[in-house]
């Protein structure tokens, strides 16, 4: 079963030797969108890197066997490894250089496991974010054209922006605009986070970072979100899918601008600007109250729409898609205007983000055969009428699901938090025992997911 808790699929690299810590990620991890690759057998060196895997996890066993020094892998191969050890990190600091931060003790839980994980994909997600490969921002209609202008007549300053707009928009180009507009904050970081995926028992430390030794696994300080985001931007991004109990954990920092990390007494004073983005209506979410006005109020000071596709009209599909199918692939001629008019006519339901699949396939089509094939480049777009047929009737089933993948997500991440007790989890997150069952039987919540709590 595929489950998004994590922005993107992730591969895991398991470097072990002879215990079971590979099978045991892979069944902690096994309801993610997630691969454990072994490294049972094969050149370590050569393979990783046709590999290419998101994050690493190396037992220490395998430097202490002298095959190579740990300092020379994390040089050779640039990605996040966590470290299975037996001892602390503490016990001895010869085996841990610093740059070791993350480390998993051999007998963790799936709870740490999953801790880890889910921060370092919230990090890697944050790097690989478009900021750092600034693409142009396409916008030549006249609608486009003014909400830019308005954009950059708002980006200098520090107050809090609403973006709103359906999906796939662009309004995480928006925020990226605003960030690098800004005279101070665009030499900070951009932090973009999820809040549509935040698990419960993960909020607090998520968010606000812990310090070392705040609860078990924290072996190490860390900084959250809003730590991060000091000196920068913090996008909120998908503020409307945020419950309303984390609502007012947020709304706490942000108008105060100081967090006090899990475990810590010590005030933090931070300075970022805030950028929130939602394809909800948040009015209407607040009259039905299902967003606290008082967070409403204090992100929106300033509020940007951003239109769809089908509004901007033929002159930004087409400049839109003319660019993209230019990065698809460097020698292509310029498409022909039969093709140009299928753009035109045709619309994206899942706009600016729709578009460019559209030019990604007409683009391989004509790297395929040298041509503009019309009789299959038609196809593409009859596939898009027909998706869009589908999607008037398919939208609610599609974001009901979308909900109760959050949601079981959620229960997942209590019950973690919570040791698997399912009065303590249920208390926590405030509904009966009955109530936790029905729903653990609903999302098939197994308690076999908890195995590596036993180990
Ligand atoms: N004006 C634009 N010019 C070029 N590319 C764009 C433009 N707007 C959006 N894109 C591209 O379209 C894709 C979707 O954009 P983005 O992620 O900003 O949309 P979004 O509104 O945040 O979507 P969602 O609601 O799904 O979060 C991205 O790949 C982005 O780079
Ligand atoms: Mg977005």
């Amino acid at each position: 079963m595929e489950n998004k808790l994590f922005p993107e699929s992730l591969d895991i690299y398991v470097w072990e030797g002879k215990s079971d810590i590979a099978d045991r990620i892979a069944h902690c991890l096994s309801s993610f969108d997630v691969q454990v690759i072994r490294a049972d057998g094969m050149s370590v060196t050569r393979d990783i890197v046709s590999l290419r895997p998101s994050i690493a996890v190396m037992s220490v066993s395998v430097i202490d066997r002298g095959e190579f020094s740990a300092e020379d892998w994390q040089k050779a191969h640039c990605m996040p490894v966590i470290w299975v050890a037996e001892v602390g990190r503490t016990a001895n600091p010869r085996v841990y250089p610093t740059e070791y931060s993350h480390i998993l003790m051999r007998d963790f839980t799936c709870a740490e496991l999953r801790m880890l994980v889910f921060r370092l994909a919230a990090e890697l997600h944050a790097n690989n974010a478009p900021e750092h490969k600034p693409q142009p921002l396409i916008a030549q209609s006249e609608c486009m054209q003014a909400l830019v202008a308005e954009a950059e007549a708002f980006a200098d300053c520090e107050s809090s922006v609403l973006i709103m707009g359906e999906t796939g928009v662009g309004k995480e180009r928006i925020a990226q605009l605003l960030h690098q507009r800004h005279g101070r904050y665009r030499l900070g970081p951009f932090v973009a986070v999820n809040c549509g995926a935040i698990p419960d028992g993960l909020f607090e430390s998520l968010f606000f970072g812990h310090a070392k030794g705040a609860f078990t696994g924290a072996l190490l300080a860390h900084k959250g979100y809003f730590e991060q985001a000091d000196g920068g931007t913090l996008f909120l991004d998908e503020i409307g899918d945020l419950p309303l109990y984390q609502q007012v954990k947020l709304l706490r920092v942000l108008e105060q601008s100081t967090v006090t990390r899990l475990g810590s007494q010590a005030e933090i004073k931070l300075d970022f600007r805030v950028v929130a983005a939602t394809n909800r209506n948040l009015r209407e979410q607040v009259q039905q109250d299902m967003f606290r006005a008082d967070l409403y109020y204090r992100l929106a000071v300033i509020e940007l729409r951003v239109p769809n596709l089908q509004e901007r009209g033929s002159i930004d599909k087409i400049a839109i898609f003319s660019a993209l199918l230019g990065q698809t692939y460097d020698e292509i001629p310029a498409p022909p205007d039969w093709l140009l008019d299928l753009v035109a006519n045709s619309r994206f339901a899942g706009n600016v983000r729709e578009l460019r699949n559209v030019a990604e396939r007409v683009g391989i089509i004509y790297r395929q055969l040298g041509v503009w094939d019309k009789v299959r480049i038609d196809r593409v777009f009859t596939m898009l009428g027909s998706l869009e047929r589908a999607d008037d009737t398919n939208d609610l089933l599609v974001v009901r699901k979308k909900g109760e993948l959050a949601e079981r997500n959620r229960i997942i991440a209590a019950l973690d938090a919570n040791g698997w007790r399912r009065q303590d989890t249920a208390h926590a997150i405030g509904i009966s025992r009955k109530v936790l069952w029905e729903k653990m039987r609903k999302f098939q919540i197994a308690d076999t997911e908890a195995v590596g709590e036993a180990d």
